[in-house]
């Protein structure tokens, strides 16, 4: 059997590493095997175009470069980690994917939205995840929240450009309500209870009961 496919995707500082922690280990005491991977990165190769994409010192990176790094990093994790865990039937938690750029090189950068979908088709080889997770953030409080050690190249954007990601976000859901799904803000174990009750229909199709409990 096939496994399940769940992304997390929204504005920096969100929540994301939080509450893909509490779902990995829910799917462990369901008895499921649990797979988390970070885009870009997830791979040696992924960690190296991270490294290149995110670090401050490198400034502006032309808009459509960084339309091809995100996916390179992409196409790698998905031929090398993604697909093989999902064919051996496993859970692959994944902290953002093919939406981001949607949402920060579409929205964000204004770059054509037909390229970009045609670029992420391309990386992901038509994959396409289960049940995405949106984190909706103010991205003042989230840029605030996120990363210790400085904020990173796109967290330095402006706020104007975190409102288009954020707008571009809410598009996504909107034109794929299916699969996305945005989770307002809210205290961490409000948020993840409504993350159990979006994730457990999926990975009940997969023979996994997840419980909310909050360790
Ligand atoms: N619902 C919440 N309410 C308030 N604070 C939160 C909430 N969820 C997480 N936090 C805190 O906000 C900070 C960022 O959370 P986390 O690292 O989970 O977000 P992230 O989306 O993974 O961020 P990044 O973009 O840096 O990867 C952490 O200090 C975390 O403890
Ligand atoms: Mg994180």
């Amino acid at each position: 059997m096939r496994g399940v496919f769940i992304t997390f995707e929204g504005g920096d500082g969100a929540g994301k590493t939080t509450q893909m922690r509490l779902l990995a280990e829910a799917v462990k005491r369901a008895g499921g095997d649990a797979v988390v991977v970070r885009e870009p990165g997830g791979t040696p190769v992924g960690e190296a175009i991270r490294a290149v994409l995110l670090g401050p010192e490198h400034g502006r990176i032309a808009p459509v470069a960084e339309l091809f790094l995100f996916p390179a990093s992409r196409a790698h994790l998905t031929e090398e980690v993604i697909r093989p865990a999902l064919d051996a039937g496993r859970v692959v938690l994944c902290d953002r994917y093919a939406d981001s750029t949607t949402a920060y090189q579409g929205y964000g950068r204004g770059l054509d939205l037909e390229f970009v979908r045609r670029v992420n088709e391309a990386a992901t080889g038509g994959l396409v995840p289960d049940l995405t997770i949106v984190l909706d953030v103010e991205p003042r409080e989230g840029v605030a929240a996120a990363s210790a050690g400085g904020p990173d190249r796109l967290e330095r954007e402006s706020a104007e450009f975190h409102e288009r990601v954020r707008a571009g976000y809410a598009a996504i859901a909107a034109a794929d309500p299916a699969r996305v799904r945005v989770v307002p803000r809210g205290e961490v174990d409000e948020v993840w209870r409504e993350i159990v009750r979006l994730a457990a229909p999926v990975l009940e199709r997969a023979g996994l009961r997840i419980d909310g409990a909050v360790r």
